[in-house]
């Protein structure tokens, strides 16, 4: 048997994200930057003589094959040809369906612990491929750092680390499902506010004051009930002092780019006191880099 193994998750943010229509397959094309932060899953793979099980410490997960971590180990150990089974203890701190990719990058999780028992030997393009089957924001997590995601978001250009940006998260407690926010978007509405040159000048600058102004999300423009608190939360954060704010994927996640650690925790604390107790708030930091920095 082989030893356990002990994986990292991080959450993301999209710091830009535009639509360019919709695909005969019924997904959107999608260019975005998505950005790993210092907020974690943490993910445990112990080798079993043949299944695939899992446990969680959050009730509301399903721990089985409708589970992206159950999914993944199997199609690893379908690729691998592996007859081995493994027991993956997953422990979640990123908030769910929330569009942070906690779910996405738990299967990368998976994927990477796998690898690594089972077929080392496996090129990374491969893994890629087993991880966009799987779901179409997994192959930036094997990645992580920052990137320009395009397709599906499948497809992903690896940016440099041009800076650490200081990061405040907030996620009020509304579940979104990601499929009815795409599908009550225009997909080929008004051209976008902010130009993909002049967001990846900004994002490149590492000037947090320029990054700020240019985030864009064209997901903000659906229809979904959650609306209503993302608006409340993004103008709260500028209100306090971000130097931008947006959401992530599909919501309802919301997050401000500030001058420093400082800012942001000041901004975290405000946030706790004047909103509701229900939301989750995260502030830390973004440039946790590449896959290799995870573990
Ligand atoms: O690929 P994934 O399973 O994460 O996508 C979840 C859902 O989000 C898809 O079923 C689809 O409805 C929507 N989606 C989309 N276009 C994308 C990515 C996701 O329409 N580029």
């Amino acid at each position: 048997m082989k030893h356990p193994i002990a994986i990292r998750c991080p959450a993301k943010v999209n710091l830009y994200l535009d639509l360019k229509g919709k695909r005969d397959d019924g997904y959107h094309e999608i260019r975005t930057v998505m950005q790993t932060v210092d907020l974690y899953d943490e993910i445990i793979i112990k080798e079993s003589p043949r299944e695939i099980s899992m446990e969680c410490d959050h009730a509301g997960l399903p721990t089985d094959e409708r589970n992206l971590c159950w999914r993944a180990a199997d199609a690893l150990r379908h690729a691998a040809g592996v007859q081995r089974g493994v027991r993956i203890h997953l422990v979640k701190r990123i908030p769910i369906a929330a569009g942070l990719g906690g779910g996405s990058s738990d299967a990368a999780g998976v994927l990477r612990g796998l690898r690594e028992m089972w077929a080392p030997d496996m090129s990374s393009r491969e893994l890629d491929e087993i991880a966009a089957k799987i779901g179409s924001d997994i192959p930036f997590f094997l990645h992580g750092g920052t990137a320009f995601c395009t397709g599906r978001g499948e497809t992903v250009r690896a940016l440099p680390d041009a800076a650490a940006y200081a990061v405040i998260v907030v996620t009020p407690p509304i579940a979104v499902a990601t499929p009815e926010v795409y599908a009550s978007l225009d997909p080929l509405g008004a051209p976008p506010p902010v130009r993909e040159e002049d967001f990846l000048r900004a994002v490149a600058s590492g000037d947090p004051r320029k990054l700020g102004q240019e985030l864009y999300n064209r997901l903000e423009a659906n229809r979904g009930r959650h609306m209503g608190e993302v608006k409340k939360l993004k103008l709260f954060l500028m209100g306090h002092g971000a130097l931008g704010a947006s959401m992530s994927g599909s919501g309802p996640s919301v997050f401000g780019i500030t001058k420093n650690l400082d800012e942001a925790q000041r901004i975290g604390r405000a946030i706790r006191k004047e909103t509701g107790a229900g939301n989750f708030v995260h502030a830390g930091m973004t440039n946790i880099a590449a896959a290799d920095r995870m573990r």
